[in-house]
């Protein structure tokens, strides 16, 4: 099984041609609410992908949290510790996609950022029945810092997908077994500036000395940089014609935990996850995008 700790949010979307530049007013086509949230994204890739999967959360009790933690429920999420805090709002996020499928984020965490280490000890159950532990930064990071070495102390299996980009300390990062950061978060992480392949490299090492084991920096179309202490590999990324981004970092990391769990090498659990993540920004959304293990495994790439 696997426990994935972090936020829950509404996504309330619409399409430009392209983005707004600073003053400028445009008309936007289409207006969606979508449930979104990298941790309910990672929890709801992980249980279309066929795993067990228990999510810790917080939401308001509001409109948008029922909303949320229906959708999860009604994709195989175990919803039983996502509490509703009376005195909060469900976390909101405005999201603009343009016609190349990017998007632009801005996340109104409300209750998201309430998560506190006496929630993590309330739940503590969920993380002891799991292999895995799945976290994001939407949550307060000293909340994420205390899961994590949680976890570790019960001897798990933790990834952290480090989004969005945050400094984070040495002890948070000495109980990360996998990172998944994309290069703009590896950047931010390791204080190394990446312009070219090499760079990943040197990031990801300042990383391992600190007590990563392994990490998965995510390129885009470019694919994904698998390293550890003894190796690194480049994996390349399907072509797909992009409609939305937005999620597919979420459901690799959901993709590579489902693997993983499943006792597939590293090797086969990128493969999978690239899979994954390809079929994501093929539709439109975030957990409206996220594919079955059907669709992953008929998955037809040119
Ligand atoms: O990673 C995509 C997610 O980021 C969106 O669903 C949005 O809620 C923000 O958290």
């Amino acid at each position: 099984m696997i426990t994935v700790i972090g936020s829950l949010n509404m996504d309330l979307v619409t399409r430009v041609k392209v983005m707004p530049r600073v003053g400028e007013t445009l008309i936007g086509k289409d207006y969606m609410q979508i449930p979104g949230g990298k941790g309910a994204n990672q929890a709801d890739a992980i249980a279309r992908l066929g795993a067990r999967v228990k999510m810790i959360g917080l939401v308001g009790d509001d409109g948008f949290g029922n909303d949320l933690i229906q959708s999860m429920t009604n994709d195989g999420v175990d919803v039983s510790n996502i509490k509703k805090l009376k005195d909060s709002t469900t976390g909101i996020a405005l999201i603009m996609v343009n016609d190349e499928g990017n998007n632009s984020i801005v996340v109104i965490p409300g209750a998201n950022f309430e998560l506190t280490p006496e929630h993590i000890d309330d739940c503590i159950e969920a993380i002891k029945e799991s292999d895995i532990l799945v976290t994001q930064l939407e949550t307060p990071v000293d909340t994420v810092r205390y899961a994590l070495k949680k976890a570790k102390k019960l001897e798990k299996y933790t990834i952290l997908n480090p989004a969005p980009a945050a400094m984070l300390d040495d002890e948070l990062i000495s109980n990360i077994d996998l990172l998944t950061p994309n290069e703009t978060e590896l950047e931010v992480l390791s204080g190394v500036k990446i312009e070219k392949e090499s760079d990943i490299l040197v990031g990801a090492r300042v990383l391992m000395d600190k007590g990563v084991k392994e990490l998965i920096v995510t390129m885009g179309d470019k694919g994904c940089l698998y390293a550890n202490d003894r190796e690194n590999k480049v994996y390349p990324a399907y072509r797909v014609e992009p409609v939305d981004t937005t999620a597919a970092g979420d459901s690799f990391t959901g993709g590579i935990a489902v693997a993983l769990s499943e006792g597939k090498s590293m090797e086969e659990a990128i493969k999978f996850a690239t899979k994954v993540g390809a079929l994501t920004v093929t539709k439109e959304g975030a957990q409206s995008s996220l594919p079955t293990r059907e669709e992953v495994e008929k998955f037809k790439y040119i």
